[in-house]
């Protein structure tokens, strides 16, 4: 990659007027932004820009500076190597950062400080002997820096490093409790956790090798304040997989901190609940102490995930999202206030009956106000929510289009990186009560990869259906050179979770315009189950798999056909993955598969039973109603009515079938039955599979080939293609 492709993007700009579809290469080998993090005064902020070559068949990735005044972007000279930073210490750019290797090169890495604005002068302050990530740092009131770091622990706390274990003369796995495995792993007896370090003020000793001529050294010393807290499990922090770097806090003056771990009384294949734990900085596991115990007055029903643990900006608060539902992932989360300092934590509900799920959150500097991010109506908007709010406050919206993916408080407002269907990244500023102040970037207008993208490629419309009150929500996405006087095939597709949506967001994954740009007006609905209309949506699909959320695709499908003239529904194709790969499984033995030329699913469900394969089993329990059991595989039970298996006798459509194998949601034995069948059943079908993928297939040549692969599919059924076979 040429050193500066950002400005070299900038000066492209004047001369992008010419419109280009998105193709699959373009679009994994377009420019991938980060988020913007920006120094305390809000003069500049840094990301990170990848890009992969697929010539080179390499990922190149560095850093970029945003100077906040000008908006130049610019490279952030000499950082290669930085992975990540925390702003602190005596000038607004002063930084500790991670370097990802060390001196020592025994897969540990060590922490460097310095000024931004001179990486080049930074100091080794202390070298790490394990592959710790997820920095956080704080001042102490002496002037020494307390810092957080996470990774595996042994069972005795000490960190792990994979490149300096003893391996086993055996690699068999043995277990006698739920949960062997998650998402693309097995379970080992290394649990993660969060350690604690102090940087001195102050010259190195006299003898140590680190920090010479820094104003800072470490002693070695690691505090472990999560491994050790055992019951029936051990005590994890960040939770395995779904948990990051905000699993955990450490408090402005560095005194304590804050984690969350799933609840350690509890089977972790079987339930939610994630209480979060006080420790003091100078503690150990022994010290910590829960914050929220499950059951525990004022909010007894608090039961389920709690998330996003963020000390208040003075440190006399602590504040949270909880879920109530103790087996549930997609239950509504609820804004809480802690006291850290009080004995039986003080906690108070903000805009408790607010009926949107919100997710990260960010303190304004006066500590009076946070900032949330909820889907709301297919986006993700940021609320704000004072202190004071009571239960019935409904949060106002601060931004509107497109999905966050970060933000940040500055002194003059929010600054916000966030992506939209036609841009993979836009940053700007807000002011706290919704004004646009600036924007910086538009990845559409930099990128040639995503010339002439923009809003006026999008619509949506709502729709009524028969399984809920409100209207239904659905995206549409025109092609390249869209002319509403002609007829376009339609690609519908089915969206993951169930509980999930189609938002305005741009993905390397699903990327509607991707698809719309192979020839086809897509149409992605957000039926029942779909977050941003309400909870009552969310959990509608509790039991009803292949009724309401079916009902409702075959309403969607029909407002298409009724009134989007510039659609030709007889050459579409239908296509999902996970739970929109169960869908299509369901609708290719409904009367529905009829109406599509071609079906693709990746790593979806074939068969109820099949879906029980699965790592977390509270999942099945609560959307299935209970547990499989063999008397209760009979009809009225979930299990047995929404078995897409017992209609296979109706199967027609040629289908396209992925399943990755690294995927222990869904393991890979759905994919190779659901191909078994159709091939025994001279259905026309291909098996696409990655030994190298889980859930989602991200590796750029492996996202090539699957693309590739499956357009070729469905362009020679949908007839955009003249090729003379679908293989
Ligand atoms: C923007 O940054 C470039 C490269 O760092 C520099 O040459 C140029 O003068 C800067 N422009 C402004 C307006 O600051
Ligand atoms: C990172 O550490 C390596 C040694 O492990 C060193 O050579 C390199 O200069 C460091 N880079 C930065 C930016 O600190
Ligand atoms: C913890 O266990 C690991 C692996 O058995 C071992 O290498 C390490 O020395 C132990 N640490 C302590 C402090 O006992
Ligand atoms: C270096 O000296 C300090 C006291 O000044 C001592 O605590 C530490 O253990 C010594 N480190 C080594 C590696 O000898
Ligand atoms: C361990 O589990 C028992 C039984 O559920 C419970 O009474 C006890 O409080 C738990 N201990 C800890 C340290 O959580
Ligand atoms: C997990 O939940 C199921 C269903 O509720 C129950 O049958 C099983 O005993 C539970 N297992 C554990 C270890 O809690
Ligand atoms: C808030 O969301 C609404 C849509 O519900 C939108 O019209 C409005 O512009 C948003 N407000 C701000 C300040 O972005
Ligand atoms: C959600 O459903 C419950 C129970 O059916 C009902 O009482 C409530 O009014 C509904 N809420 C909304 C916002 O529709
Ligand atoms: C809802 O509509 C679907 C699709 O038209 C139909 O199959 C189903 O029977 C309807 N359900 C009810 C309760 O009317
Ligand atoms: C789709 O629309 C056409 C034209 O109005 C109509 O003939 C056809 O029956 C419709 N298809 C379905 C499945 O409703
Ligand atoms: C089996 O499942 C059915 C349907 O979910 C349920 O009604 C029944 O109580 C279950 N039986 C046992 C023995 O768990
Ligand atoms: C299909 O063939 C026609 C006639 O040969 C040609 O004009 C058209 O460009 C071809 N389309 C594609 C997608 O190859």
């Amino acid at each position: 990659m040429g050193r500066n492709f950002v400005s070299c993007a900038v000066a492209l700009y004047a001369g992008l007027s010419s419109v280009a579809a998105l193709t699959p290469e373009g679009m994994i080998s377009a420019n991938r932004y980060g988020v913007a993090t920006p120094n305390p005064t809000g003069d500049f902020a840094l990301l990170t820009i990848s890009k992969y070559s697929f010539e080179k068949h390499k990922q190149s990735s560095k850093w970029a500076k945003l100077d906040l005044k000008t908006g130049n972007i610019s490279d952030w000279e000499g950082a290669s190597g930085v992975s990540e930073f925390v702003f602190i210490g005596p000038s607004p750019s002063s930084i500790l950062y991670v370097n990802g290797s060390n001196a020592e090169d025994d897969g540990g890495i060590s922490l460097y400080f310095g000024d931004a604005l001179a990486i080049g002068d930074a100091k080794l302050v202390a070298s790490i002997p394990a592959p710790l990530s997820g920095l956080k740092a704080a001042l102490t009131p002496s002037g020494d820096i307390n810092f957080l770091l996470s990774g595996q622990a042994y069972p005795n706390g000490t960190a792990y490093n994979e490149q300096l274990a003893t391996k086993p003369a055996s690699a068999a796995r043995i277990y006698t409790a739920l949960y062997p495995r998650l998402w693309d792993h097995w379970l080992t007896p290394q649990k993660n956790a969060v350690f604690g370090g102090t940087l001195k003020k102050g010259a190195a000793p006299s003898n140590g090798t680190y920090g010479t001529g820094s104003s800072y050294s470490f002693a070695g010393k690691l505090a472990n304040y999560v491994t050790g807290i055992c019951n029936v499990t051990c005590a994890e922090s960040p939770v395995d997989q779904e948990g990051d770097e905000t699993d955990y806090d450490l408090a402005p003056d560095g005194s304590k901190l804050v984690f969350r771990s799933k609840d350690i009384d509890l089977s972790l294949s079987n339930y939610t609940s994630t209480p979060l734990y006080i420790v003091p900085f100078t503690g150990t596991s022994e010290d910590a102490v829960l914050l929220n115990p499950r059951g525990a007055p004022p909010y007894p029903d608090a039961q389920g995930y709690s998330t996003a643990p963020k000390f208040s900006p003075k440190g006399d608060k602590i504040a949270y999202f909880q879920q109530n539902g103790i087996n549930y992932e997609s239950d509504r989360r609820i804004l809480y206030v802690a006291n850290p300092d009080a004995k039986n934590a003080e906690i108070t509900k903000l805009a408790g009956k607010w009926d949107r799920s919100p997710a990260s959150l960010a303190w304004a500097k006066d500590g009076q106000t946070l900032f949330v991010q909820a889907s709301d109506l297919g986006r993700d908007r940021i609320f704000s929510v004072p202190t004071t709010a009571d239960d019935d406050f409904v949060p106002k919206n601060i931004t509107d289009e497109g999905t966050p993916a970060g933000f940040h408080v500055i002194p003059s407002g929010l600054l916000v990186s966030d992506s939209k269907i036609w841009s993979s990244r836009d940053i700007y500023t807000v002011s706290t009560t919704g004004e646009p102040l600036k924007t910086y970037l538009q990845a559409n207008r930099v990128d040639p990869e995503l010339a002439g993208l923009g809003p006026e490629d999008v619509s949506e419309f709502y729709y009524a259906t028969n399984s809920s009150e409100i209207k239904q929500q659905a995206w549409v996405v025109y092609p390249e050179g869209f002319d509403k006087s002609k007829k376009y095939p339609l690609a519908f597709l089915v969206h993951g979770g169930p509980q999930g949506s189609w938002a305005n967001s741009f993905s390397l994954r699903w990327n509607l315009k991707a698809w719309a740009d192979q020839g086809y007006v897509v149409v992605a609905p957000n039926p029942t189950a779909s977050f941003g209309w309400g909870q009552n949506l969310t959990d509608a699909i509790a039991g009803k798999w292949g009724s309401y959320p079916y009902w409702d695709l075959v309403h969607a499908w029909k407002y298409v056909n009724e009134t989007l003239d510039y659609v030709d529904t007889t050459r579409g194709i239908e296509a999902g993955a996970s739970f929109g790969g169960y869908m299509t499984n369901w609708i290719a033995g409904q009367e529905m598969g009829k109406w599509f030329k071609a079906l693709v699913t990746h790593d979806g469900v074939t068969q109820t039973l099949g879906a029980y394969n699965s790592d977390e089993l509270w999942f099945m329990d609560h959307d299935y109603l209970g547990p499989y059991n063999a008397s209760g595989m009979v009809p009225g039970s979930p299990y047995y009515d929404w078995n897409p298996l017992l209609y296979s006798d109706q199967w027609t459509t040629p289908h396209f079938v992925v399943h990755n194998e690294l995927d222990y949601r869904l393991p890979v034995s759905e994919g190779i039955l659901l191909f078994n069948l159709l091939q025994t059943k001279g259905i026309p079908s291909k098996f696409l599979s990655f030994p190298d993928e889980d859930h989602l297939t991200i590796k750029p040549e492996n996202s090539l080939v699957w693309h590739t692969e499956i357009y070729k599919w469905i362009n020679f059924y949908s007839g955009v293609s003249n090729a003379t076979s679908p293989y």
